[in-house]
């Protein structure tokens, strides 16, 4: 069993797809542990994405994260991590494979709809980073 962190981002949440993120990870045999809607600041942002805050787009990356609300969630399985990385796509929505929630919503790299932890280390952060022990289920 692994858990993984998983976000609807501001783009996503706009597109009122939310529910339909959920449904298509709940369809993959993926159990939500924990679940909550909020709306990060401009330094909450830069904290979550801290990894990339040498890249160009550091900084677009976290103006777009703190535009509106977000859905983050735990989500658990048998490897969730690649899982959730397989049902939400390539980064670039273009790169895409088809029927995967970028393909289908995503409009730009950035505004690509979903994040999913990319490996344990990052899951364990993640996690950390919007729920307590309590708070998951
Ligand atoms: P995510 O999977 O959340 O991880 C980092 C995010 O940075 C990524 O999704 C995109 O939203 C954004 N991103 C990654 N690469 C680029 C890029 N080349 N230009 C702009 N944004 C990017």
């Amino acid at each position: 069993m692994e858990r993984t962190l998983s976000i609807v981002k501001p783009d996503g949440v706009t597109l009122n797809v939310i529910g339909e993120v959920i449904s298509r990870f709940e369809k993959k045999g993926l159990k939500v542990k924990a679940l909550k809607m909020l709306h990060l600041s401009k330094e909450e942002a830069k904290g979550f994405y801290i990894v990339h805050k040498e890249r160009p787009f550091y900084g677009s990356l976290t103006d777009f994260m703190s535009e509106g609300p977000i859905v983050v969630m735990v989500l658990e399985g048998p490897q969730a991590i690649s899982l959730v990385r397989e049902t939400m796509g390539a980064t670039n929505y273009k790169d895409a494979a088809p029927g995967t929630i970028r393909a289908d919503f995503a409009t730009d790299i950035e505004r690509n709809v979903v994040h999913g932890s990319d490996s344990l280390e990052s899951a364990t952060f993640e996690i950390k980073y919007f729920f307590s022990a309590m708070e998951i289920f």
